[in-house]
């Protein structure tokens, strides 16, 4: 295989009974059914708002089963709760929800090859755990997958960013932007395996807004969300307030290409505004 078209979909955040943003992903989905990418990584945040609720979960996996195309599937902090407590998401990641995930999508990180390219996804809601047991599993199935893909070009995928200005930045005292991204130590020790084997790419989503850019040999892409994006406009972004998804190829030569879709054919619906009608 000379080239591998992968399409990444990020906070997808569909609801039983909640129609915000379905129009959106169903147009999604008419664009895969023209454009017959290889696979879609589902990168988190699939369901509207709460881990807990079974009939989003079973909804979300309904709407994406319509794909057509296979799919990776990746847990974000709507989907299994969140590492760090603060009061917008105030359920943590446990077990019982890392089990509800696996029940619903039958995976929450996986490892694969395809076009000479290594893909390798987790789950971002593990890094500062507080001490599961499956955090450190996790690290030693990274390391483990990394290495296994010696010599190859490697592409990362997780719902949240390393950081939001600088990889030495520390962990930020505002909890809105502390679970924003990865805390300092997880970050620190993700990037040491990235730049020691081989990582090309680092793809996230989480914060529904669009952003690339590179750092030390390797790019950092914030995938937007295909439904929403976040935040009044005078709030303070780091990327762009779009929505859409990306469109990658990649090649057996080791190059890739990405195309950032769809803010110009999906809604771009302003989830504040709905929140604040709702009194939320
Ligand atoms: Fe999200
Ligand atoms: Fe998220």
């Amino acid at each position: 295989m000379q080239e591998f078209r992968l399409i990444q979909v990020a906070d997808l955040h569909l609801g039983a009974g909640q129609e915000h943003h379905l129009d959106n992903w169903r147009k999604v989905l008419a664009w895969v059914a023209r454009e017959q990418p290889a696979l879609a990584v589902v990168n988190g945040d699939l369901v509207m708002s709460d881990p807990d609720s079974e009939t989003d979960h079973a909804f979300a996996r309904a709407e994406v089963d319509r794909i057509g195309i296979p799919c990776r599937f990746l847990p974000g902090n709507h989907d299994i709760g969140d590492n760090v407590l603060f009061g917008k998401m105030a359920k943590r990641v446990n077990a019982e929800r890392m089990a509800r995930f696996l029940r619903h999508y039958g995976e929450d990180r996986w490892s694969f090859s395809a076009a000479g390219w290594g893909f390798v996804g987790f789950n971002a809601q593990l890094f500062g755990s507080g001490g599961l047991a499956a955090e450190a599993e996790q690290w030693a199935w990274i390391e483990h997958s990394l290495a296994a893909l010696a010599c190859k070009p490697v592409a990362l995928f997780t719902h949240k960013p390393l950081f939001l200005d600088h990889p030495g930045e520390a962990d930020h005292e505002d909890l809105s932007l502390r679970q924003s991204c990865l805390d300092a130590a997880s970050r620190a020790r993700l990037l040491g395996l990235a730049h020691a084997h081989g990582v090309r790419l680092i793809s996230s989503g989480h914060k529904h807004q669009t952003r690339t850019f590179s750092l030390e040999g390797i790019y950092h892409f914030w995938c937007p969300s295909t439904a929403c994006v976040n935040g009044a406009p005078s709030a303070l972004h780091w990327g762009m307030r779009e929505v859409g998804f990306i469109d990658y190829r990649f090649r057996a030569d080791g190059s890739f290409e990405h195309r950032i879709v769809g803010a110009d054919f999906l809604f771009r619906h302003e989830n504040y505004i709905r929140k604040l009608v709702n009194g939320e």
